[in-house]
């Protein structure tokens, strides 16, 4: 029935009934804080990411220490290495920087969720997420290697839960099988399953100083005009053994997130990127937006959309701003 029987501002009248028919709730409990950490003391500040550093191990520790305390269940740890090399060697040493920090958080932080990111590209010298072949390509099947060797150890440092962003071919699979190889069957993977060729991901590779040296990385990452794809590449890492498929980046592809969790079922994973974080500091460090507004109706709409987890540099903030 339409007008003037139905009226919808009714439940629209104060905040107790907007909140009774609220249809999706956003939650700390929902939320991943990625950290950057590196070798040495101290702090290091993002340029494009105002209030991201790249920190100590002893730091990180502190960082996810208060995240946790404010209700956020987990961080997402991505490393950057003393030294890099043509295989990324770092990536799989097992006295590498995020093997020290996942035994660090685990040890300090028992109950506190720690996500590895698995990948090459910080760690080789030529900055691309593979193995550089001489004409240039980055081969998929050598790569496959390399990263289950760095899944393992990752595994044997101790991490909840590892989530590989590469976009090789097979990755999942292969870091399925060689896991349970080792004994390590109840490891969560967390898929990088669509994951765009994105401009979005700019001031990341500044944080984790992996832009590669040559070309771009749109022979392994995807095209962000393809959805139909973006839905094969889940489907694909639900048969290799995901556990949990991520879209990335979040904004731009909210209609991916919705169709990967309509074709999967699984829980879904979104990525606010580093440049989805850039642009929302820089539009309110110039007064042209409010930021909390900002941030808490992007994550909301991106839970809309079909994501279970989000990733976020926000997570700090939007718990806080959640307990008020
Ligand atoms: C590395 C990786 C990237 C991000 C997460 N893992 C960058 C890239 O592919 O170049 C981006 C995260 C962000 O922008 O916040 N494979």
């Amino acid at each position: 029935m339409a007008f003037p029987a139905t009226r919808l501002r009714r439940l629209r009248k104060t905040g107790v009934l907007r909140d009774l028919v609220r249809e999706v709730e956003l939650s700390p409990s929902d939320l991943v804080l990625p950290l950057f950490v590196q070798l040495g003391e101290g702090r290091t500040p993002v340029e494009a990411m105002p209030g991201v550093e790249r920190m100590s191990i002893s730091n990180t520790v502190a960082e996810a220490g208060e995240a946790h305390a404010l209700g956020v269940p987990a961080v997402m740890l991505f490393g950057l290495p003393a030294e890099k090399d043509e295989q990324g060697s770092g990536a799989y040493d097992d006295e590498g920087v995020v093997q020290l920090a996942v035994r660090a958080l685990k040890d300090a932080h028992p109950e506190l969720v720690v996500i590895t990111d698995v990948c090459l590209c910080s760690y080789t010298s030529h900055g691309h997420c593979g193995v550089v072949l001489d004409d240039g390509r980055v081969d998929n099947d050598l790569t496959l290697e390399l990263l289950a060797k760095t899944a393992i150890s990752h595994a044997r440092a101790g991490a909840d839960a590892v989530a590989p962003s590469d976009m090789m071919d097979g990755r999942v699979g292969a870091l399925r099988s060689q896991l349970d190889a080792e004994g390590f069957t109840d490891l969560p993977i967390v898929a990088y399953s669509a994951k765009f060729a994105s401009a979005f991901y700019g001031p990341f590779r500044e944080a984790a100083d992996s832009a590669p040296a040559f070309g771009d990385r749109k022979s392994y990452q995807m095209d962000p005009a393809n959805a139909d794809e973006a839905v094969r590449e889940a489907l694909l890492d639900v048969e290799e053994g995901a556990d949990v498929v991520m879209v990335k980046p979040a904004l731009a592809y909210l209609d991916v997130i919705r169709r990967v969790k309509e074709a999967t079922r699984l829980p879904v994973a979104a990525y606010n990127v580093s440049g989805e974080y850039a642009m929302v500091k820089a539009a309110a460090a110039a007064g042209y937006v409010d930021e909390r507004s900002l941030v808490l109706e992007t994550l909301t709409a991106i839970r809309r959309a079909g994501a279970d987890i989000v990733m976020t540099y926000h997570a700090k903030d939007v718990a806080r701003w959640l307990s008020r």
